[in-house]
């Protein structure tokens, strides 16, 4: 008899007990929350009792395959393209539809991403410039996570089911005040994603991950080829998701493609069953090795990244994080470590990251004690002033020298002076 997923059994008493999906793969299941430690803040529920719409958006989200998936029956109606391309499925990232701590849950994000009722727009996420709402996140984990082309818009009808069943995820805290306000979740809830304390002074071998990789999860993660998982069409999700692979990897916008990131997430949930048994090293040592370069891997939304600079002018590639693969690189930061005989590809993929956080952070305070530096590089030049007329001419806010939010002769006064006492 094939079970329904994510059948929760009542035993008597209080106790409730979570039947994973009739996965049948040597009797290995799926990564499942512990329903009895989380329920002082978090109730289990049958998905069974959920109305059709949450249904509907749990099965996009948990049987993503056979739904959204190249295998699935859900096509966009214009095209009659599959929403997503990959054969991965979201909740095999986001653990049992994002019900386990620590496992990117979702019982957060309606209250993460609530828009300010006074501006309407979500909290701000600075290295990528832009204001996103819960939408804006499905958004990303469709391009970058699931490497589709395409994106369901804010009302087509999959989002607005994944977004219902995300709301009914968070139904689950008990505390009606944790609903409204993340903030409020005991430590155990989480944040999202777990981090290894110190990581950013640890250097990673990717060698040595190799090795850990065959031993630990080569079983399962290479059954069909290198990397490759198992999937079989018809199971509705990976029976063990692909780690990399040019259609079912993630891509090099994802979150886990920073080893520090993918690493915290290997050790608190992997190998399967065998949670919390990989040091620190071993854990940024495999994420390493399933990072490297030599593994194929979908672009993503890389390309797109941090293009957007803040208003005040500084760079977004100055304030995306170290351990970012991809990205734009600042000016002068690959020389300057080179010339301190650092492989700058390498302490990206392998660590130390603090050290070139450090860099970005005193290049960000340096910036802004030289406002005439308007094109951000570092240097004092033409450029600096033709970027200033435009900027006049535009009424832009960094042309606003004195402040006042007028475009006056005092502006290009107060901007030469600034620009004649040069940087320091
Ligand atoms: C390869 C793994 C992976 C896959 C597959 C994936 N995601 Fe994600 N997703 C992540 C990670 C990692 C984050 C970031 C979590 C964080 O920063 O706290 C994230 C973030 C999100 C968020 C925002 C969560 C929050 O509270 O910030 C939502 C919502 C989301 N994903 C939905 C989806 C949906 C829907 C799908 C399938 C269409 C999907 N994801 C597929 C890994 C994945
Ligand atoms: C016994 C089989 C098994 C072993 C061994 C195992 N995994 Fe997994 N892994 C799984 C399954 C199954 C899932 C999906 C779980 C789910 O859907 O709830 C998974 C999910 C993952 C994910 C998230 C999915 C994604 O697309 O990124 C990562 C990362 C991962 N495993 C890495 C590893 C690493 C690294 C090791 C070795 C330290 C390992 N696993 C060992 C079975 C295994």
């Amino acid at each position: 008899m094939k079970m329904k997923p994510w059948i929760v059994v009542v035993l008597g008493a209080g106790t409730l007990v979570a039947v994973a999906d009739d996965l049948d793969f040597d009797g290995h299941h799926m990564v499942e929350p512990d329903c009895d430690a989380i329920s002082g803040w978090y109730e289990c529920r049958s998905i069974d009792d959920a109305p059709p719409e949450v249904h509907l958006g749990y099965e996009y989200m948990h049987l993503t395959s056979s739904t959204l998936g190249p295998d699935g029956n859900t096509t966009y109606p214009d095209t009659g393209e599959p929403y997503v391309t990959t054969v991965t499925s979201c909740s095999s990232c986001h653990f049992s539809g994002g019900q386990v701590p620590f496992g990117s849950p979702v019982y957060q994000s309606p209250s993460k991403y609530t828009p300010n009722p006074d501006t309407g727009l979500g909290p701000y996420f600075r290295p990528l410039g832009y204001h996103r709402d819960l939408e804006d996140s499905i958004i990303d984990c469709f391009r970058n996570c699931m490497n589709a082309e395409r994106a369901p818009t804010k009302d087509d009808p999959v989002m607005i089911a994944l977004v219902e069943y995300i709301h009914w995820v968070k139904d689950g805290l008990r505390d009606p005040a944790m609903r409204a306000d993340w903030t409020l979740l005991p430590p155990e809830a989480g944040p999202s994603l777990p981090s290894i304390a110190g990581v950013s002074t640890m250097r990673a071998d990717p060698l040595r991950g190799a090795q850990l990789y065959n031993n630990r999860c080569a079983d399962c993660h290479s059954e069909d080829a290198p990397g490759q998982g198992e999937y079989r069409v018809g199971e509705g999700r990976p029976r063990i998701p692909a780690l990399w692979g040019i259609r079912d990897g993630y891509s090099k916008g994802a979150a886990f493609y920073r080893t520090p990131v993918l690493g915290a997430y290997v050790q608190k949930h992997m190998p399967l069953d065998e949670p919390m048994t990989l040091s620190d090293q071993d854990a940024i040592d495999i994420a390493s090795f399933i990072n490297a370069p030599d593994k194929p891997r979908p672009e993503g939304m890389a390309d797109e990244m941090y293009l957007h600079d803040d208003a005040d002018g500084i760079p977004s590639t100055l304030r995306k994080p170290a351990d970012w693969l991809v990205g734009y690189e600042y000016p002068g930061e690959r020389e300057y470590f080179e010339s301190q005989g650092v492989d700058y590809e390498d302490m990206i993929l392998n660590g130390p990251w603090a050290q070139l956080a450090a860099w970005r952070a005193a290049e960000i305070v340096r910036l802004q004690s030289c406002p005439a530096d308007l094109t951000r590089d570092g240097r004092l030049d033409f450029f600096d002033v033709s970027a200033f007329l435009n900027a006049f001419v535009g009424q832009q806010s960094i042309a606003d020298f004195t402040g006042d939010g007028l475009f006056t002769f005092a502006d290009v006064t107060a901007f030469l002076n600034v620009f004649s006492a040069g940087c320091p």
